[in-house]
């Protein structure tokens, strides 16, 4: 593993949006695997600037992204599809029919993760993928205890992580109980893995994916036995063991 170590928020920001246009400037139509939450917004922020500016072209580009709400629509601005067509597809020129997420209204879930595979499969894996780490170290929305999953699947959300993402919805009771994710085996088929931590909050459990042993308890644990990922954290995230 690689450990990039910067100063803050936004210069962990500049750096991991260095990783990946790299990676497109280097291979124009290669698959992206896209990441939500509050930790990317600066990463989507920087590639737009640098995208506006010519350094960097996503028109041969191909995103998957890990995750999406089960029941929310697309055009519900609390699912991630919202989130991405928001902060990043609609500001650069990636072709909307090359951005994947998993369809949160579709009526089968076992075919929704079939077809999510398929996808993934189809476009012959992905060539980096963008990981944020929830504060009980899910990825993804694979949760603590959930067995490491191969393809697709849909999960009950922990208390924990709709209490976490409470702050988005006007209540919890709002948030939604289920979500289609990646599993943990598809992010390890990724030929490369890009972690981004940012805040004291996110120390121990850094930490704990890292330096603990490798369970499910711990779903980022098993990012120890991939031979190619780069941990792009601030000082207070890496706090605790760098
Ligand atoms: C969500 C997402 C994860 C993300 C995590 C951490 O639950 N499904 O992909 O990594 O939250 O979010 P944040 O970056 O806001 O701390």
């Amino acid at each position: 593993m690689r450990i990039v170590k910067t100063k803050d928020y936004n210069d962990m920001c500049r750096k991991a949006a260095n990783v990946l246009s790299a990676q497109v400037i280097l291979k124009p139509d290669c698959v992206l695997g896209l990441a939500t939450g509050s930790t990317p917004l600066g990463v989507y922020r920087q590639l737009v600037e640098w995208y506006k500016k010519g350094d960097v072209d996503f028109s041969e580009t191909v995103s998957v992204n890990l995750d999406e709400y089960v029941g929310l629509a697309p055009d519900n601005s609390q699912s991630y599809r919202y989130y991405m067509n928001d902060n990043f597809f609609r500001h650069v020129n990636i072709k909307p029919e090359n951005t994947h997420l998993p369809n949160g209204l579709a009526v089968g879930k076992a075919e929704e993760c079939a077809r999510y595979d398929a996808v993934i499969r189809e476009h012959k894996g992905i060539d980096m993928q963008l990981l944020g780490i929830g504060h009980n170290g899910h990825i993804g929305f694979n949760e603590p205890g959930t067995a490491f999953e191969n393809g697709t699947y849909c999960v009950a959300l922990a208390e924990s992580t709709i209490s976490a993402n409470s702050r988005f919805f006007s209540n919890e009771a709002d948030v939604p109980r289920f979500a289609y994710t990646m599993g943990t085996g598809a992010i390890m088929q990724a030929r490369r893995v890009v972690l981004i931590a940012s805040g004291a909050g996110k120390a121990q459990i850094l930490k704990d994916s890292f330096t603990g042993p490798v369970t499910p308890q711990v779903p980022a644990s098993i990012l120890q036995l991939h031979n190619d990922v780069i941990l792009v954290g601030d000082e207070e995230a890496l706090s605790l063991f760098v």
